[in-house]
């Protein structure tokens, strides 16, 4: 923990919506009264019909039931467009800059109204109705934004995953949500390096052969070859050019779904978050005006992938909610140099930018030159989210890249969180380097002990929320009973966010990662249980456990203890071989840094595996096991230690 303390600079004090006074007063009035408070905040959004009604929420174990603005009727594609036209038709919406950096494109609102309507008729042609789920597969070009925005125009449920999920997920995704229409592109382009998108689709469907995929909509990126296949494969542009620019927005009631997003947990398959239409958009609406203290005419830049919730929130349905002008990047930030990001932000007059602490960790081993060379001055705000950050990275971020002018606002939240939840607001919150400060409002974090004490002052345990919030998600798809068994059994009638934190004397929050079976790669939550399975697929491989271990740039890297099926030798290959594999079946965020050849697994005397002592000899800290009495064969352990040992 960092002791440092940084005030709000003099020009923020100024120029913010909130000082620190005007915080508190908000905060105090936004747990006070809910009803009131949203009912006023819920105005920030139009409504064809308004709400009567506006908290409707239960946390009663057994019967969780959520519901903001109930009554109220909107359409999300509508409030991210239309209503903007007036005022700001001939403003850009969207940058796009493209993974070459001679390519960029600009597109105003009047044109995003365009786009989202055709590409929302080529939808209607193919039957999709409101209700309808689709899967989007998407590199990160303009089209992807005008898909998901067609969707919500539509009233169909989009189902976005990230373009670097292999075909295996691609398939279990569609399947679980069922959805008879995929939008993809021939190929991504990252780092000059082109991703097979409609390849994998292909493959994708043939693994999955019930899942009763009727369309998929190619949009041309790269121009590589690609087969369709007759009757169900359409070109988009093709598909484009038969209908027009005009469709109506549906009438969505505010619980309506907007999307699912699936995401990863201790155990089982991915979930598939669901959230729904009015009280997600108020609230992505209301922490990126607040948060990023977002004024008429900044030019907004989130790095995230729109296949993950911070670029559904916070590059899409947040910024364009308050008609702002938002940067969409294709690129990596290594690509075609370590200046790439900073060069973007000058060529671009970025004013705020949002990033991850796995970039900031990285661009920071390669020192301070590729910064220096570029100006920066446009820049006013530095956010970062995903991953608890560093004080070392925060100061570098803070000093370097901001050049101790442009506050950080740290961001804690979660794919069911919908938005951020615990986060300074820069005119408003002195900061300290790694912690995310202070809850938004209406958010009601508490600090737990195992068996759900409520602790008060300075202390540390597991986070829950004490009460609901309007971008929360709703349900699991299509399985609400797991919904309520994953975040509200642990400690009956709160949240449980399956993060552990600290919180300290001025009442700031740090969190300190995951205490739950799930790891934080390069700020990409990947399910233990999902790896694992992924190994034991492998005809060679008897049994595998995966843990997470610290990693300079990634936060968390891999780590994997295999047992080899009888009579199999522990290779070099063989260990690259299972590398690749797991890549090959979830994906490349998975694979594994560090695979162990383990003859045998720590258990009780039950079969349980003990993951404790497996981190902890992953971590190195072979002095503190803890409590190793309850296992059955304590000579494994001190041979997983020894070989630990001699591998460094
Ligand atoms: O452990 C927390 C970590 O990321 C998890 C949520 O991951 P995901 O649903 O993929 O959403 C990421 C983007 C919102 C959390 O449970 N996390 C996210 N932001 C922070 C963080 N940990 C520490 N500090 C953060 N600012």
């Amino acid at each position: 923990m960092s002791d440092k303390i940084y005030d709000v600079p003099a020009a923020w004090a100024q120029r913010a919506y909130l000082d620190d006074h005007g915080y508190r007063a908000k905060y105090e009035a936004s747990v006070r009264d809910p009803e009131g408070f949203w009912a006023e905040e819920g105005k920030r959004i139009d409504w064809f019909e308004p709400y009567t009604r506006v908290k409707n929420t239960s946390y009663d174990p057994g019967h969780v039931s959520i519901k903001w603005f109930e009554d109220g009727v909107t359409n999300v594609a509508w409030n991210c467009i239309d209503r903007h036209l007036d005022a700001r038709g001939d403003q850009v919406a969207i940058i796009w800059e493209g993974d070459d950096p001679s390519e960029s494109r600009l597109i105003t609102y009047n044109e995003l109204h365009d786009q989202v309507c055709r590409f929302a008729n080529v939808l209607r042609n193919r039957n999709v109705e409101k209700g309808d789920r689709v899967t989007i597969y998407m590199p990160m070009i303009p089209e992807a934004a005008y898909a998901m925005l067609a969707c919500a125009r539509l009233g169909a449920v989009h189902s976005v995953v990230f373009g670097g999920f292999s075909p295996d997920s691609l398939a279990g995704r569609v399947r679980d949500c069922g959805s008879r229409v995929i939008i993809t592109a021939d190929e991504g382009l990252r780092g000059g390096r082109k991703v097979p998108l409609k390849a994998n689709v292909d493959a994708a469907i043939a693994k999955a052969p019930d899942a009763e995929v009727d369309h998929v909509i190619v949009v041309k990126r790269t121009g590589g070859t690609i087969d369709m296949t007759p009757g169900r494969d359409v070109w988009y542009h093709e598909a484009a050019d038969l209908v027009t620019s005009e469709c109506p927005a549906t009438p969505m009631n505010a619980e309506d779904p907007l999307f699912i997003l699936y995401t990863s947990g201790s155990t089982g398959s991915p979930k598939g978050v669901l959230h729904t239409t009015g009280g997600y958009l108020v609230y992505a609406a209301m922490t990126h005006h607040y948060v990023f203290d977002y004024h008429e005419g900044d030019v907004y830049w989130c790095t995230a992938d729109i296949g993950w919730v911070t670029g559904h929130s916070y590059i899409l349905y947040g910024p364009l909610a308050n008609g702002a002008t938002t940067l969409m990047f294709e690129g990596v930030p290594n690509y075609p140099s370590n200046s790439r990001f900073w060069e973007v932000i000058d060529k671009h007059k970025v004013n705020i930018f949002y990033t991850a602490p796995t970039a900031i960790r990285a661009l920071m081993q390669g020192g301070d030159a590729p910064v220096l060379k570029t100006s920066r001055a446009s820049l006013r705000l530095l956010g970062s989210v995903g991953e608890p950050i560093n004080p070392e990275a925060w100061e570098w971020y803070y000093r370097v890249v901001g050049e101790e002018r442009c506050p950080v606002v740290d961001t804690w939240w979660q794919t069911e969180t919908g938005g951020i939840l615990i986060t300074p607001l820069p005119g408003a919150t002195r900061l300290k380097p790694g912690s995310a400060t202070r809850p938004f409002f209406g958010v009601i974090p508490q600090v737990v002990d195992a068996e759900g004490n409520v602790l008060e002052g300075a202390c540390e345990g597991n986070l829950v929320i004490a009460d609901s919030w309007p971008g929360q998600m709703r349900t699991v798809y299509g399985d609400h009973e797991r919904f309520m068994q994953t975040y509200f059994s642990t400690y009956p009638g709160k949240y449980f966010t399956g993060d552990g934190c600290r919180r300290d004397a001025d009442g700031y929050y740090w969190i300190t990662g995951r205490v739950d079976d799930v790891i934080n790669v390069s700020g990409h939550r990947m399910g233990t249980a999902e790896v694992e399975s992924a190994l034991v697929a492998h005809p060679k491989v008897s049994e595998a456990a995966v843990v997470g271990y610290p990693h300079d740039i990634k936060g968390q890297g891999i780590y994997a203890y295999v047992t080899l099926m009888a009579g199999v030798e522990p290779t070099e290959e063989l260990r690259k071989e299972l590398v690749g594999w797991v890549r090959r079946e979830i994906g490349p965020i998975a694979s594994p840094d560090l695979i162990q050849f383990a003859p045998g697994l720590p258990k009780t005397r039950s079969g349980k595996i003990m993951r404790r002592i497996l981190r902890k000899i992953a971590e190195d800290e072979y002095g503190n096991l803890g409590d190793t009495s309850t296992l059955a064969d304590p000579a494994v352990v001190q041979d997983l230690i020894s070989q630990r040992q001699n591998k460094k």
